[in-house]
């Protein structure tokens, strides 16, 4: 089977193809009548091992969507609790006869561990700090939608800039868009405090900066992340104040960048920290709320061409 654990390994023609496959969903999911029976007879499992709004509803709505039954596991009311392992965890899914499994997990590496214990594809809802390639893909999506709105017919990203800012060190949402923006043709900036900026980060073909204002200037689009307390314990946090003054996304601040630059945020938001509301909430310049609403679409696609060799339909392009 073919597994989804990150960017990395797909192919620049793989990651076009799954955005055109995605399109037929996002007209379906904009219909009343949303469901087709394309998985019908499969069993999807979301297992969480960490919180989530976006990701686990949208895998959910994605399966029920195309027909199949889909049951959620939460971590929390899990035997996990009781001191089961990742791997025995693993193999209890797998007996179940699941047809994909969808995982988050607070490790990086988690999903490829239970990847390799499996019968059936696993798709990366997030793991640890490393990838999560399903926000990506739909950030694509979400972009190129954006840009073709305004006239943009172009297929991939070349020529646009795009700054990264906020916890890059932890953020595998941060990770998996250089890796998806880079192979579109865009040319990516990373922004963070010295503190959360990782060691090395030249290597991937970005350019850092630790100034907001010199990261903005020319930039076309701006992704908004936010501060992972949850991944810092015992290292240095700023404070949300001194964070927002030096880092956060003000309407003052957005006028750095491009005439008409596109803001984004995978969310969750911590608004008046990374970004203001003023900013959020701007119609025309904002895509937010589309980011969410390609969420569905996106993974519908993912677990339509994940599951096609167990359904004997042609796979991959
Ligand atoms: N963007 C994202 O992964 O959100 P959730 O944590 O709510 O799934």
């Amino acid at each position: 089977h073919r597994d989804l654990t990150g960017i990395g390994q797909l192919e620049r023609h793989e990651i076009l193809y799954l955005l055109d496959q995605a399109e037929q969903w996002i007209e379906l999911n904009r219909q009343s009548a949303k469901h087709v029976g394309l998985l019908t007879g499969l069993t999807i499992i979301n297992a969480f091992f960490e919180n989530s709004t976006r990701t686990l509803l949208s895998f959910e709505i994605a399966g029920k969507r195309l027909g199949a039954d889909v049951v959620n596991m939460h971590a929390a009311q899990s035997s996990v609790k009781k001191g089961e392992t990742l791997i025995d965890t693993a193999i209890t899914l797998n007996a179940m006869r699941a047809d994909a499994i969808v995982i988050r997990h607070g490790s990086s590496g988690a999903t490829q561990l239970i990847a390799d214990k499996v019968d059936c594809p696993v798709l990366n809802a997030g793991d640890g700090s490393h990838e999560h390639p399903t926000q990506a893909l739909l950030d694509a999506l979400a972009l190129r939608h954006k840009l073709r709105e305004r006239g943009d017919s172009a297929e991939d990203f070349t020529g646009l800039t795009v700054t990264i800012c906020g916890d890059i060190l932890h953020s595998r949402v941060a990770r998996s868009n250089i890796l998806c923006l880079q192979a579109m043709g865009a040319s990516v900036r990373v922004c963070a405090p010295p503190a959360l900026m990782p060691t090395g980060i030249d290597a991937l073909g970005v350019e850092p900066f630790f100034d907001f204002g010199d990261a903005l200037s020319g930039s076309d689009v701006v992704m908004m992340l936010r501060l992972q307390s949850e991944r810092m314990a015992g290292q240095f946090i700023p404070s949300e104040r001194e964070y927002h003054h030096l880092y956060g996304l003000t309407k003052a601040r957005l006028d750095h960048a491009a005439d008409d630059a596109i803001v984004m945020h995978p969310g969750p938001m911590n608004r008046g920290v990374e970004i203001d509301s003023e900013v959020a909430d701007m119609l025309d310049r904002s895509i937010i709320t589309q980011q969410v609403e390609m969420g569905v679409a996106i993974r519908m696609a993912c677990l339509d061409i994940l599951t096609r060799a167990a359904r004997g339909v042609e796979g991959w392009t």
